[in-house]
């Protein structure tokens, strides 16, 4: 259906079309399903809302992977019910994603297949617990930063579901960064846990933030269509500037040797993450990527039974009606 979906409007882009399309993004309207839009559009929409979608369900992964874990009661019921949100947020955006003429399915195939991606980050493994606070507090906290924008995206559907999302994302970070703090301010051992987990998950979270401008190939189209609001070095740079002062309340060690304030700029300045790892990661060979796309699989494969009951139903329900008119 997709297929035909985008090959249906290649005819149609006509450059009047196209001029009052763009003076539409341009006056900051809103662009409805049922609005006419061009092909690149639908197709850039259904990749970065689909792979937006995709990251919230293999999001829940490193973090489930916990629950059963957490150190105390209210631990446990706080991270079950962040794991729960994430899948909640997938569904919006796979809701928002059905709306251009793709279905969740088909969304959940590419997925699979290796056809579409999720972030990057989640194919870093989760070690012990001081990484389930450096996740919300830091991943999170980048989700949010590159999620708040999406807010102003000029894609209706797209736009209300990160209205939604964002209002749970503040409590995901808020909660990571309790709990961190409670082991950075614990013992020697908890504080040396809190300090591991930063070194490890803070390159990979600026990673979250995409490639350098330089090397992003979709920004300039993405911002002219407001689909994307800012470009990733904005955003990092954002996140740093940000998180740096957070980690020094916590008398922690700063993760890079390279971030300095620097007056001039009026930003820290920081090294850039090992780009190569980035690529290699994001082409399927990351610490995590075969366990995440294992795990996903086989979640696939076990619930085709309750697919397929549920579309029994739908089509008995149906043929009855049918019958009843
Ligand atoms: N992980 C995986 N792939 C990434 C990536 C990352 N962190 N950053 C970039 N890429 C991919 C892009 O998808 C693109 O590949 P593609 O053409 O096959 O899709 C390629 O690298 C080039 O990158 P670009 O900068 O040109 O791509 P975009 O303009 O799409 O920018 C993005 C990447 C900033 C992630 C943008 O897609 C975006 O803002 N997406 C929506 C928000 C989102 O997905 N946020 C992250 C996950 S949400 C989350 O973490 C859940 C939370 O609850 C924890």
């Amino acid at each position: 259906m997709y297929a035909q979906m985008v090959k249906s409007e290649a005819s149609t882009d006509d450059p009047e079309k196209l001029a009052a399309f763009q003076a539409r993004i341009d006056a900051g309207e809103k662009i409805e399903p049922k609005d006419w839009m061009p092909v690149g559009y639908r197709k850039t929409l259904i990749r970065q809302i689909g792979q937006h979608a995709h990251s919230e369900i293999v999001g829940q992964l490193p973090e489930g992977n916990w629950i059963t874990r957490a150190p105390t009661l209210e631990r446990k019921a706080i991270l079950l019910a962040k794991v729960q949100d994430e899948a909640g947020h997938g569904l919006y955006l796979y809701c928002a994603a059905e709306t251009l003429g793709v279905s969740r399915d088909e969304l959940t195939e590419m997925l699979l297949d290796g056809r579409m991606k999720y972030s990057s980050i989640f194919n870093y493994p989760t070690l012990n617990w001081a990484d389930m606070g450096a996740v919300g507090w830091l991943v999170d906290g980048a989700a949010i930063l590159n999620q708040v924008p999406l807010q102003r995206t000029s894609f209706g559907p797209y736009s209300r579901a990160m209205i939604r999302v964002c209002k749970e994302e503040s409590f995901h970070a808020r909660q990571g960064f309790d709990a961190i703090r409670k082991m950075a301010e614990g013992t020697p051992a908890q504080k040396k846990m809190a300090q591991d987990a930063v070194n490890r998950l803070w390159f990979p979270a600026l990673m979250m933030f995409g490639p350098s401008d330089a090397d992003s190939v979709h920004s300039t189209q993405s911002m002219a269509w407001k689909i994307k609001m800012n470009t990733n070095d904005e955003l990092r740079q954002k996140f740093v500037d940000q998180t740096v002062p957070q980690i020094e309340f916590l008398k922690l060690d700063l993760p890079d040797p390279g971030i300095k304030w620097n007056e001039e700029r009026g930003h820290y300045d920081y090294s850039d993450p090992d780009w190569s790892e980035f690529f290699d990661v994001i082409k399927g060979n990351g610490p995590c990527n075969t366990d995440r796309l294992a795990a996903r699989n086989k979640a696939w494969k076990d619930g085709q039974w309750v697919r397929d009951g549920l579309l029994a139903h739908a089509r008995k329900k149906a043929a009855r009606k049918h019958a009843a008119e």
